[in-house]
């Protein structure tokens, strides 16, 4: 689809289907919509009344223009109410707007949205959410439909969606939202392209192939890729740990994006990266395999290499580093067992107890790496338990940190971007489950108390004193029956936008 901008008035411009916005509980209708409704004779006003649209989130009401004007339809869309207008409501706004007109079959769609305020700044959030919004809620993951599935749902794409601009400067500011939410939902694409791919196909030196496309198409991106034996005399023996299983070999991808300012900060973007998770010898039961999409168990690694893919683009100033481990967690004569004792990079040893607990071992690894880099925060992802699904569903990730500011700058990246987090405790106490009498630490605590926190706690045994915020996303990295327009079914790309937002304000 190919989002373009245009200095026209909305009473004036021939589309398939033209969008205008409704507040709730309003008196009257203002802006392009009331420009319109005088131009269809107050037939939005009437039609509203007959019909009950009240101008509620993200509902619609289809007007036919009947020759009125050169639009062939309006489309009025609910923001709520006036004064809770954010970037969000305008997101999921467009993405309502364009499932509407792939039912209605229209080939091109255009917005006479306007904002409350006419600062510059507002205007351009405006345009990069809806960009944002019509490019996320038209996405679809179709790598193995047949020809004839394809082609049938070709017939219900949007090829060109237009922003009109009420003067030529304003035009201008819009132009810039939506190159940037043009960029970020790329990002996001990527991300949801990764995690819905089968096992089969996303394997580890899958990933690596991604990350080497990265690299090669930013000057200012490298990459160093360590295979079993590189990662052997770093001494990643969690990491590696894991992999023994493995017939697919492992790799760990380290990616460094340097800004053309020399940057004072460095930040480490560390991404569970797990192609498949069968448990290992401590073998997941067929129905769990059944239930959990565990070729999804990399979206913490897929997530970041989506920030990675428009970082550049993006002019971020900080020098940004992703540390992402990557292996399948197989059962084989050769896989790791229960008991056996792991050395990580970081010197500490770990006895396994439970070989589906690998999320945290390989992370072990990758956060170790982090600090010997010497980063300067540390930001995981990983989709490291069932328990923090379990409470928190797949709305939020759970949030585990060592440092308040950090805390601070993902929890209002997170509000902007509306990828919700929810900081969970990290109590002291809750560490004596972690006690190994053999080794530094046990892989697992009690089972059923407090999972989610005992890994995190778990993680922070390799973070040292650097500021680090680790994101549990088990739950909303993956979505069955979404209830955001904006999100897909399956894999969601949960964390690119709160990344590329929290890598912006730094
Ligand atoms: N990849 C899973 C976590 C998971 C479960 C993600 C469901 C998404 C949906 C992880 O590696 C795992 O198996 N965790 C165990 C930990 C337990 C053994 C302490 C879990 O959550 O059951
Ligand atoms: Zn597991
Ligand atoms: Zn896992």
């Amino acid at each position: 689809m190919q989002i373009a901008v245009d200095k026209i008035r909305a009473t004036e411009y021939a589309t398939d289907l033209l969008v205008v916005g409704v507040y709730q509980g309003a008196k009257k209708l203002i802006g392009p919509a009331a420009d319109l409704d005088k131009a269809l004779e107050g037939v939005i006003f009437e039609l509203s009344k007959e019909q009950g649209f009240e101008g509620k989130k993200n509902e619609v009401l289809l007007i036919q223009s009947r020759g009125k004007i050169p639009a062939k339809r309006v489309l009025a869309i609910g923001l709520g109410h006036n004064k809770n207008v954010d970037d969000a409501v305008y997101r999921e706004a467009a993405a309502t707007v364009i499932k509407e007109a792939a039912k209605l079959r229209c080939k091109n769609i255009a917005f006479a949205l306007t904002t409350n305020s006419r600062k510059r700044s507002a205007v351009r959030a405006m345009a990069m959410a809806i960009a944002e919004g019509v490019l996320l809620g038209a996405y679809r993951y179709e790598e193995f439909h047949s020809e004839q599935k394809k082609s049938e749902s070709e017939k219900t794409r949007v090829e060109l969606c237009v922003l009109l601009a009420t003067n030529a400067a304003e035009g201008n500011v819009q132009k810039e939202g939506v190159a940037e939410g043009v960029l970020r939902a790329q990002a996001v694409t990527l991300a949801r392209d990764l995690v819905n791919t089968p096992s089969a196909d996303m394997t580890p030196g899958h990933l690596v192939s991604v990350a080497e496309k990265i690299a090669t198409e930013n000057k200012s991106i490298t990459l160093e890729v360590y295979d079993r034996e590189r990662a052997r005399e770093l001494k990643m023996g969690s990491f590696l740990g894991v992999a023994r299983g493995s017939d697919e070999p492992p790799y760990f991808i380290h990616l460094t994006y340097k800004p053309r300012a020399k940057s004072k900060k460095k930040i480490f973007l560390c991404g569970k990266g797990i192609t498949f998770d069968t448990g290992g010898i401590s073998l997941k039961p067929a129905a769990a395999l059944e239930q959990w999409p565990m070729h999804s168990d990399m979206a913490g690694a897929a997530a970041i290499l989506g920030v990675f893919s428009v970082v550049a683009q993006l002019g971020i100033d900080v020098e940004v580093h992703a540390a992402l481990p990557c292996t399948e967690n197989m059962p084989s004569g050769k896989a790791l067992k229960p008991h056996d004792i792991l050395r990580a990079m970081n010197g500490k040893t770990i006895e396994v107890l439970n070989t589906d607990a690998e999320g945290r071992l390989v992370l072990a690894d990758a956060l170790s790496f982090a600090v010997q880099q010497k980063a300067d925060a540390i930001v995981d992802l990983a989709t490291l338990t069932g328990a923090c699904v379990l409470a928190l569903g797949s709305d939020y990730a759970g949030l585990f940190s060592n440092d308040e500011k950090l805390t601070k700058r993902i929890a209002n990246a997170a509000n902007i971007t509306g990828e919700r987090v929810w900081a969970m405790p990290m109590p002291e106490e809750y560490k004596r489950g972690l006690k190994s009498p053999v080794a530094d630490l046990k892989n697992v605590g009690p089972r059923m108390d407090a999972d989610a926190i005992t890994a995190a706690l778990f993680l922070q045994e390799f973070v040292g004193t650097t500021p680090w915020v680790h994101l549990d996303i088990a739950g909303p990295a993956w979505v069955d029956n979404p209830h955001r327009p904006s999100n897909s079914a399956r894999g969601t790309g949960y964390g690119v936008r709160l990344l590329l937002e929290y890598l912006k304000g730094l």
